[in-house]
């Protein structure tokens, strides 16, 4: 996959913006300081969405604060100074009716907001656009379709998925050159180092942008305070989220983290995750931490997964 994020260049950890647009999100200024941060140190995938607002009346906050912080670095979108250039991906898929999430999936749907984020974002092609999430009430092929039908126009320059399994990965690439697929991958699933859509990412030359790479901003504290990583980042040398991220990286050479963050601190400490080197024992203690985190997949669950995944392979080796 020529254009998948991961080819492209640069820092390998990306900045995920949503946490400066949703309840409890910093105020202008701050959020503006930290896109700006993130691009001064390197990084140059930046993940937004629509429906990264507080609701339905503020769709788009998300993609209007990193259109703007761009804008106002004088670089635009980068890359005239031949420094790999600054990517954004956005999605459409969902909306926040009254502030809750819910899916819409109908082609018109995807078209209209491919349109809206093109002018909100202030470009003439979207670098990346994810369907954020398969609509139940509309055929997953549909929808696809019609991101299908926006990368034949132009409108779009790469095609990516979230939230998929790998069966409709596979069937969504009958139709459309995918570049990437973003999907939780939390702490807690760290503990596995064969993750179907991981490994089927890593195969397939796709980027895997995985969600949630600290929890979630309702978990990260409780991850960040567990006593197994406390002591992996102490062996380190480093902060507990960096032990994760770095575990994360190792996971797969397609893997592109983007932790989102609404403090500098949090986007400085995730940068500094790409420089920290783990041995083999401190990525097994690594490991060995994730898998007994608060929500891990039990031991039973993680054989019975392990198993299934043999079979699938016919059995043997
Ligand atoms: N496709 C989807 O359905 C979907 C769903 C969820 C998220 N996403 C995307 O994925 C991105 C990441 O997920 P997320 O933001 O939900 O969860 P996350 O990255 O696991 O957690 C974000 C929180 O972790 C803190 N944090 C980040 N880096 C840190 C560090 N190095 N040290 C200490 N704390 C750190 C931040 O705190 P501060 O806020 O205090 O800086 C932030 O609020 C989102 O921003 C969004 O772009 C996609």
């Amino acid at each position: 996959m020529q254009n998948a994020p991961h080819r492209m260049g640069g820092l390998r950890m990306g900045l995920g913006a949503m946490p400066l647009s949703l309840k409890g999100r910093p105020e202008r200024p701050a959020a503006l300081r930290v896109v700006r941060r993130a691009v001064e140190l390197g990084v140059t995938f930046i993940d937004t969405a629509d429906a990264y607002a507080l609701d339905e009346a503020d769709t788009g906050h998300n993609e209007v604060l990193v259109a703007e912080a761009l804008r106002g670095m004088g670089a635009g979108f980068g890359g005239r100074d031949g420094s790999p250039r600054v990517r954004v991906a956005t999605k459409g898929g969902m909306i926040r009716p009254g502030g809750r999430w819910e899916r819409d999936g109908r082609p018109e749907a995807l078209r209209a907001a491919c349109e809206a984020s093109l002018r909100r974002l202030d470009v003439e092609r979207i670098d990346l656009y994810q369907f954020h999430a398969p609509d139940p009430e509309v055929p997953f092929l549909e929808s696809v379709g019609a991101l299908s039908r926006l990368l034949g126009e132009g409108k779009v320059a790469a095609v990516g998925l979230s939230n998929v399994t790998v069966a409709q990965a596979r069937a969504a690439r009958e139709l459309v050159p995918v570049v990437s697929v973003q999907n939780r991958l939390a702490p807690w699933e760290l503990g596995e180092t064969d993750i179907p859509i991981v490994t089927w990412c890593r195969r397939e030359g796709l980027t895997f942008l995985p969600y949630a790479p600290l929890g979630g901003s309702g978990k990260v504290e409780g991850v960040l305070a567990d006593p197994a990583l406390q002591a992996v980042a102490a062996q380190v040398g480093c902060a507990p989220a960096e032990v994760i991220l770095a575990t994360l990286l190792h996971l797969s050479p397609t893997v592109l983290p983007i932790p989102g963050a609404s403090r500098v601190e949090s986007l400085e400490s995730s940068v500094r995750a790409t420089g920290v080197a783990l041995s083999a024992a401190e990525l097994a203690d690594a490991r060995r931490a994730c898998r007994s985190l608060p929500g891990a997949p039990s031991l039973p669950r993680r054989l019975a997964g392990r198993a299934s995944r043999w079979l699938r392979r016919g059995g043997g080796g």
